[in-house]
């Protein structure tokens, strides 16, 4: 069954708490935690200090999903602050093996993300020591926005490489405007892990829109 990764994106950030413990209630299997720069995406979110008040008030999963430009640099900071995984860009201007070393040194789950102009085969060279790839399925920086179809084959090729490996651990995770239909259009083309926003946090009952996307 895939698992279920609401974005506090669209959580109330002036009641984080609530709105995190209110979705691990309700049926989600870990929060999804947006981080933007300005610079490698056009918005600002949240950052290392929110990341190591949140660990303080929640045991949940933080999935944490860096849209910075230099991942590097703070990639340990965000491991220390109470991350489970960290994923980051391929596109960012960090060198991704080391990247990777930095979050698995910290002993830390490791994730690559593609944006929807990178190909699958991107992250083929990584699979192998990699949690996570996540699939963007809108251009990263904001929540709200339309699902892209291309994100379908891509997610298609990355469970068939996976299986090819062998690795039946390996999150897929998709991310952007994922709602019932989409969702199972994305569970049916191999993501086992799915991040929604605006559709948990928008829903009038929360918990049939998370139990709607465990598929
Ligand atoms: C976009 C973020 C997403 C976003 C998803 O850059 O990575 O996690 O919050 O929001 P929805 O589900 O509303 O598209
Ligand atoms: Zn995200």
């Amino acid at each position: 069954m895939t698992k279920v990764s609401p974005s506090i994106l669209s959580a109330d950030f002036a009641n984080l708490e609530r709105d995190c413990k209110m979705v691990m209630d309700k049926g989600a299997d870990m929060l999804h935690i947006d981080v933007m720069d300005g610079v490698f995406v056009p918005n600002i979110s949240i950052g290392i200090p929110v990341v190591k008040s949140l660990r303080k008030k929640s045991d949940a999963f933080f999935d944490v999903h860096l849209m910075i430009i230099k991942p590097h640099l703070y990639a340990e900071q965000f491991c220390k602050a109470g991350a489970d995984l960290v994923s980051f860009h391929i596109e960012s201007e960090s060198d991704v093996q080391e990247t990777i070393d930095i979050i698995k040194n910290c002993g830390k789950k490791a994730g690559i993300v593609i944006k929807p102009a990178t190909p699958a085969e991107a992250v083929f060279p990584y699979l192998d020591q990699l949690d996570l790839v996540l699939v963007m399925s809108v251009e990263p920086g904001f929540g709200g926005q339309s699902f892209m179809e291309s994100a379908l084959p891509k997610l298609k090729a990355i469970s068939e490489e996976a299986a090819k490996r062998g690795l039946s651990d390996l999150y897929i995770e998709v991310d952007g405007g994922i709602n019932e239909t989409t969702g199972r259009q994305c569970a049916q083309a191999g993501a086992n892990l799915l991040v929604a926003g605006s559709y948990v946090f928008g829903a009038q009952d929360v918990a049939a829109a998370i139990e709607s996307l465990k598929i």
